[in-house]
């Protein structure tokens, strides 16, 4: 069956079944590997994007649920103001090890920045917490999303 969705703000034509879950539809059909595969059950983050700016699980996102919605993925995030802002984050800090898990970091991320500009560390921790680091960045991140949130507050 054909679907039309919006990704990265392209329009795509895809022909699958409706219950295909969007995550094999950015991978297999698309091409769009940045975002990744882990536990394929919502339970890692690791294939986390955004839904009309909400962070979503693509594993267990059906393509047909998607409808007209703008999808967000890694490979557009840098051209986003929070995106941007929580990559430099990122280099600067030297999150990533393995970096298995940080495509889904750095959405959960970057919509945290975007809703909330300056976050708590409690609202830190409520948005991160299901987003899992096997080599465990968790500090590093943290750090980085503090970092990115003042360069928020500086406007910088
Ligand atoms: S792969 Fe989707 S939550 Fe783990
Ligand atoms: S950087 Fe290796 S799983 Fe997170």
């Amino acid at each position: 069956m054909a679907f039309t969705i919006r990704v990265n703000g392209k329009t795509h034509s895809v022909d699958v079944d409706g219950d295909t879950p969007l995550l094999w539809v950015l991978r297999d059909v698309l091409g769009m590997t940045g975002t990744k595969f882990g536990c394929g059950k919502g339970l890692c983050g690791a294939c986390t994007v955004h839904i009309d700016g909400a962070p979503t699980r693509s594993c267990v996102t059906s393509i047909e649920s998607v409808g007209a919605s703008e999808i967000s993925t890694i490979e557009a995030i840098g051209a986003t103001a929070a995106g941007a802002k929580i990559q430099k984050a990122w280099l600067d800090h030297e999150v990533v090890q393995c970096g298995y898990c940080q495509s889904g970091q750095i959405m959960s991320a970057s919509a945290l920045l975007a809703s909330k500009p300056q976050p708590s560390d409690s609202e830190i921790d409520a948005a991160m917490s299901g987003t899992i680091c096997r080599c465990g960045t968790y500090v590093r991140i943290r750090q980085a999303i503090k970092q990115a949130a003042q360069s928020t507050a500086h406007g910088g």
